[in-house]
């Protein structure tokens, strides 16, 4: 049985798309996998009650009841993640970046995805970068999570087309709607290649 615990800070909608396909069935070498643990660093965020609503363990972890102590809220995070003994952990939609101490606690075995065709926007505001560059296509990208932001080893990608009057919501919604697609589908195979068994 494989473990997944899920990092999130708003509505979660790529965490349930993760944990909505595992829990479809077992992975090519018939062994389970299945979302066990939701952890969010915004109280409240949307995605914990869809995750709760599934059946799945919820954590908070209040970056904003840290301040400065960035030490302090990431290892509060990793002792609530390592309750879960996760095979893998999956960030999603998770909005605060990591230290490469926490990276490496979980080095090979964090996967993120990235609203861009990496290495093409990494960091924020992806879909008004590529509209402002005048790009005939955007994406997403589902990458190993290491030391360098939005940097590590890619595993996945979808594209979109760019559509005349595209605005950053609309090319934002059509993206999402990949990654959707996408971050199953590359969690999949990463936990197959795990030797999921
Ligand atoms: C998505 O655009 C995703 O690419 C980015 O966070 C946004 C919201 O994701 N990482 P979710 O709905 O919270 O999964």
């Amino acid at each position: 049985m494989k473990r997944v615990a899920v990092l999130i800070s708003g509505g979660g909608s790529n965490m349930l798309a993760l944990a909505q396909d595992l829990a479809k069935g077992p992975l090519s070498g018939g062994a389970r996998a299945w979302v066990v643990q939701v952890v969010s660093n915004v109280p409240g965020a949307g995605g914990l009650a869809r995750a709760q609503e599934l059946g799945i363990a919820v954590a908070t972890v209040d970056h904003r009841s840290f301040g400065a102590d960035r030490a302090g809220f990431e290892e509060m995070m990793r002792a609530e993640i390592d309750r879960a003994e996760p095979d893998v952990v999956c960030l999603a939609g998770f909005m605060r970046i990591l230290s490469p101490g926490f990276v490496r606690a979980y080095a090979g075995r964090m996967l993120n995805i990235h609203p861009s065709l990496l290495p093409k926007y990494p960091g924020l505001h992806t879909h008004a970068r590529a509209l402002a560059a005048g790009d005939s296509e955007a994406g997403c990208s589902v990458h190993l999570v290491t030391e360098e932001l939005d940097g590590g080893p890619i595993l996945g990608q979808a594209r979109v087309p760019m559509l005349p009057g595209d605005t950053e919501q609309s090319l934002a919604a059509r993206v999402l709607v990949q990654e959707h697609q996408l971050y199953p589908m590359v969690l999949r195979r990463f936990l197959e290649g795990q030797g999921g068994l």
